[in-house]
């Protein structure tokens, strides 16, 4: 069994959310066949490690605001793409969330380094969310009706977001001691609550795609849902383990793949 697949599965009923049983089962198959290394000691281990630098811990809050605002920019388009509403709709909100995680991201860096950053810099900071809400965000529409993708294309970018937000989740539970041991004791209970929005957040992103995966699989595609979330799991791997000899992922919440 890979801690990965059973962290993710835990959360999802810690939350009360319904999903379906074949997806738990390809989730934990997938991560069998393809072990992700954001589930690794080693991995938890070097995280820790470099968070100590206070400078790289800053920088990688700065990162994961960069990031979250990219992805949710990225999700909104993806979008614009898919033709069934429900599954839109909830592409959608997923991208609000991502652009609020952006801001987050920023409001966590004012409160544990707040002297550190000046005027124009934190006034910068505030453009790496796109800041969307509910009511305010760009248009709905369809790009054009011969952008519209084909459901297999959706349904493999739906996994790889399924895939990520996974990631994310494991993420924030890597970030949330660092959060604290950087914590004033005044800030401790706020700092605390934003990981736990954070951590509940990732957790409903896994819960709305792999909703979409399920109802797929209930259309009579197993086979193909079972081989393409194996197959992406490895892409994940792949795309991180990269991107960590590159020093530059390590820690990021990032959503978006270089290929979205
Ligand atoms: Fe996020
Ligand atoms: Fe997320």
């Amino acid at each position: 069994m890979n801690n990965v697949s059973e962290l993710a599965i835990n959360y999802l009923q810690r939350y009360g959310c319904k999903i379906s049983q074949d997806y738990k089962t390809f989730l934990r198959e997938a991560c069998e066949i393809q072990p992700p290394p954001h589930g690794m000691a080693w991995y938890g281990n070097c995280y820790r490690q470099r968070a100590r630098k206070a400078e790289w811990f800053a920088h990688s809050l700065i990162a994961n605001a960069a990031e979250e605002g990219n992805g949710s920019r990225k999700v909104w388009q993806f979008s614009r793409h898919i033709q069934d509403s429900e599954c839109a709709q909830l592409v959608r909100s997923h991208s609000i969330d991502e652009s609020r995680h952006s801001n987050m991201f920023v409001a966590l860096l004012n409160i544990l380094f707040p002297t550190q950053l000046s005027e124009n810099f934190r006034a910068q900071l505030q453009n790496l969310s796109p800041n969307y809400y509910y009511h305010k965000h760009p248009t709905t529409e369809p790009i054009s009706t011969d952008c519209i993708l084909d459901t297999k294309m959706v349904m493999d970018e739906i996994i790889k977001i399924n895939l990520l937000e996974i990631r994310a989740l494991i993420l924030q539970l890597l970030l949330r001691p660092v959060l604290q041991a950087y914590s004033t004791p005044q800030d401790l209970a706020k700092v605390t609550t934003m990981s736990d929005l954070f951590i509940y957040d990732e957790t409903k992103h896994i819960e709305y795609s792999a909703y979409c995966i399920g109802k797929y699989i209930q259309q009579g595609n197993q086979e193909w849902v079972r081989s393409m979330m194996i197959c992406r799991q490895q892409t994940v791997n792949e795309m991180f383990l990269t991107d960590l000899e590159l020093e530059n992922s390590l820690g990021t919440t990032v959503l978006s793949t270089p290929n979205r």
